[in-house]
């Protein structure tokens, strides 16, 4: 079943404030978080997937690092009023509300999520190979408009390794898939 992996969540397609994902599991990667914190989880599948990326990136010389997985609703609308980025979706509108979502960064940057990650060895990585394990750069440059963020090099999102592939290959987002 492929449903809850494609779900658009937008602006326009939130998640209820009652929304847990089920089968949560901590995946064995490189994490800043410390173990047991609710940052380092995410669904089975999706867990599982990123396993084989951060493995992949590894055994090329690269150090992906887990920042942030799962969030809860009531702290998206803890980090949503405290935020002045305007990088937080307001609650019920992130994706890490899933369990499906994972901020990744890397040394080089000093595990800080912004814009230049693009530019890193693993950046790079992250958008060549992340389709191939099923995992999108959720919110694309050029693609504002259509996404509703800000580009975010360091946000993939598990939508199977099928649809990560299409998205790749047809430079679509979630977005303009759902619209197809
Ligand atoms: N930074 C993304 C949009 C979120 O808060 O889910
Ligand atoms: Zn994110």
């Amino acid at each position: 079943m492929s449903a809850p992996y494609i779900q658009l969540i937008d602006h326009e397609h939130p998640l209820g404030p009652d929304h847990i994902p089920p089968d949560l599991v901590e995946p064995a990667i490189p994490f800043c978080a410390p173990p047991g914190d609710p940052k380092r989880l995410l669904r089975a599948r999706a867990a599982h997937a990123a396993e084989d990326l951060f493995s992949r990136a590894q055994q090329s010389g690269l150090c992906l690092c887990g920042v942030s997985g799962y969030r809860p609703y009531a702290r998206q609308a803890e980090l949503y009023q405290q935020s002045t980025s305007g990088y937080v979706a307001p609650p019920g509108q992130s994706e890490h509300q899933s369990g499906l979502a994972l901020d990744v960064s890397c040394p080089e940057l000093k595990f800080e999520l912004e814009p230049s990650f693009a530019e890193t060895e693993e950046g790079l990585f992250l958008k060549r190979y992340g389709p191939m394990y099923g995992f999108i750069i959720r919110y694309p440059k050029g693609k504002e408009k259509i996404t509703g963020y800000a580009w975010e090099p360091w946000h993939i999102r598990y939508v199977t390794k099928t649809l990560a592939l299409y998205l790749s290959l047809t430079d679509l987002t979630l977005e303009e898939y759902h619209a197809l």
